[in-house]
């Protein structure tokens, strides 16, 4: 689909996102000077930044206490309605984490926010990787095979109570008794999101969730991800979109972008960045096949907490958006990006870089015109 300026628009047109700073410290482990505030001024005014220059979705965090930075936590879903009041089109997607939620409370809560803010709200089910936090709220640390069977329970409970009359539901995690929820979320339903892309995530994905995050990478490794995901989907009858991270640095040069970069990097916080590294890959190996989101990840890479520099966002704006398209062209549906400083950069991409974008897709779109016509 396109517009009368040949845009490449809807389903079609590639979606942008970006984390909100919920938490103290920003997005990268270092300790470069980062113009970002997890306060709810800062954020409720990048949230009418993010929405006047193009962006379709922010995404909250949810951490229950500190660690590797991130000294302090602001809770996700009751942010995310504050953000939503405060803009007019932005969906805002909740991160929810199964333990700590049920999914008769998430149901609720994401119920009565949809009815508040025009059903602009989603979720985000993650899984987890910090079992230190889950010790310190005193929640039991599951298996990582057995946090994603909760969260796929999770995910079925929850579009069961938002489109089921009497629900009724005997899983392994959770149970419900004719329990009709009143009301309903607007139709469409919440949009549901899950974080991890371990082989149980992945498979969790091919199966219930609408969309797949997964962390930063090449457009190789991101294909490859999204081959596997995708195969078994259509075996499930089942599709699932694909969001991709990535840590963007544009700067008028290429070189003034890797400047920067190399700046973060070596005002990293080794013992931070290895604390995380340790705790990340940890949670990963205890899956059957020993790997799982960070199985891969360098010194460099573990700077940013979801390997947001391997999408390679890191340049002139021309570059950038050459970049997201490749990303693209490998399956992502959408960008998730994270930047140093929130309320400029998020200005910058929206006007600088995300038209480059539509453009580009306008481009492609038309040159494949004439094959469509003719097949
Ligand atoms: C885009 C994205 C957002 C995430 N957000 C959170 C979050 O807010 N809180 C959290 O504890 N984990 C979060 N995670 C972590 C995942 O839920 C999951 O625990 C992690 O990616 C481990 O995945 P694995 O099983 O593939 O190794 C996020 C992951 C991704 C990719």
């Amino acid at each position: 689909m396109s517009n009368e300026a040949g845009h490449v628009t809807g389903e079609d047109a590639v979606k942008f996102a970006y984390w909100v700073p919920n938490v103290s410290g920003g997005l990268v482990i270092s300790n470069i000077e980062q113009r970002t505030s997890w306060d709810i001024d800062y954020n409720r005014k990048l949230a009418q930044i993010a929405e006047a220059n193009g962006f379709d979705y922010a995404l909250s965090q949810i951490r229950f206490t500190a660690g590797y930075g991130a000294e302090f936590q602001h809770e996700s879903v009751s942010f995310s309605h504050a953000l939503l009041a405060a803009t007019e089109r932005l969906k805002v997607i909740a991160a929810i984490l199964p333990g700590p939620w049920n999914p008769a409370l998430a149901a609720k809560q994401i119920a009565t926010i949809n009815h508040l803010t025009a059903g602009r709200v989603a979720v985000n089910i993650v899984s987890g990787w910090f079992r230190g936090e889950f010790a310190a709220i005193g929640e039991p640390w599951l298996d990582h095979d057995e946090r994603y069977r909760r969260s796929e329970e999770f995910i079925r409970a929850l579009r069961g109570i938002w489109t089921e009359d009497d629900f009724t539901f005997r899983g392994d995690f959770y149970r419900f008794s004719n329990y009709s929820l009143k009301p309903k979320p607007l139709d469409p339903l919440p949009e549901i999101f899950q974080g991890g892309s371990s082989r149980a995530a992945r498979d969790m994905a091919s199966r219930v969730s609408d969309w797949y995050f997964t962390n930063g990478n090449t457009p190789d490794e991101i294909r490859k991800q999204v081959e596997d995901i995708r195969a078994k989907a259509v075996q499930n009858g089942h599709h699932v979109k694909v969001g991709v991270n990535a840590f963007a640095i544009a700067r008028e040069t290429e070189a003034e972008a890797k400047a920067v970069l190399a700046e973060i990097i070596e005002k990293a916080n080794p013992e931070a960045v290895n604390a995380f590294g340790h705790e990340v890959k940890n949670a990963g190996k205890a899956s059957p096949e020993g790997e799982g989101n960070w199985a891969k990840s360098t010194f460099d890479d573990l700077v940013q907490y979801n390997d947001g520099f391997r999408s390679n966002l890191i340049g002139t704006p021309q570059q950038i958006a050459e970049r997201i398209l490749a990303l693209k062209d490998a399956g992502a549906d959408l960008i998730l990006l994270g930047f140093l400083h929130f309320q400029e950069e998020v200005e910058f991409f929206g006007k600088r870089i995300i038209p480059l974008v539509r453009d580009l897709e306008a481009k492609r779109a038309k040159a494949r015109q004439p094959a469509d016509a003719a097949a």
